[in-house]
C-alpha cells in the first residue's frame, strides 16, 4: 500500500469501528499474573476506566470485544479521537502504554473465554 493512503485507511478503519455493545457486563475478573498486565491494570483503571468500564462500552465504545490491532489502540491513545482525549508520554509513558497493551490483549482473552 502507498505510504499516503495509510493515513486515510486508518482514519476510515476507526470511525468504521465506533460502533458501541451496551448491555451486561460479561466480563469475568481478569486473572492478573504478570507484572506488566498487573500494572497496565493499573493504567486502564486510571485513564481509561471511566469510559470504558472493564473494557466494555461506557461513554466510549467496548474496547475488548473487537480484534483492534495493538497499533491502532496505541495511536488512538496518542492522539484521541473524537470525545476520547489524547494521552501524551507525559500522561501515559511508552512503558505503562506497553503494560496497558499486555492488561488490554488480558482482557479480551478472559473476554472469549466468558462469552461463550
Ligand atoms: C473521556 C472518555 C474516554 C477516555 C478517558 C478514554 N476513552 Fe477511549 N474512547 C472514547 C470515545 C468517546 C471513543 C469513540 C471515539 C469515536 O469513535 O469518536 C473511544 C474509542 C476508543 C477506542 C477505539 C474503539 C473502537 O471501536 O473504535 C479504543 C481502542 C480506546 N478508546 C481505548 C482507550 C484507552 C486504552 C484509554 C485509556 C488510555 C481510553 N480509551 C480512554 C472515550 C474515552
Amino acid at each position: 500500500m502507498k505510504k499516503t493512503l495509510l493515513l486515510p485507511c486508518l482514519l476510515l478503519f476507526l470511525l468504521a469501528c465506533g460502533t458501541a455493545r451496551r448491555g451486561e457486563p460479561l466480563y469475568a475478573p481478569v486473572p492478573v499474573s504478570e507484572p506488566a498486565v498487573a500494572k497496565g491494570e493499573v493504567v486502564f483503571n486510571r485513564f481509561c476506566q471511566k469510559c470504558h468500564p472493564g473494557g466494555e462500552a461506557g461513554l466510549g465504545p467496548a474496547i475488548n470485544n473487537k480484534p483492534v490491532p495493538g497499533f491502532i489502540i496505541r495511536l488512538q491513545v496518542r492522539k484521541g479521537l473524537g470525545v476520547m482525549p489524547a494521552f501524551k508520554e507525559k500522561v501515559i509513558s511508552e512503558e505503562d502504554l506497553d503494560n496497558l497493551m499486555a492488561y488490554l490483549k488480558t482482557l479480551r482473552k478472559a473476554k472469549k473465554q466468558t462469552a461463550t
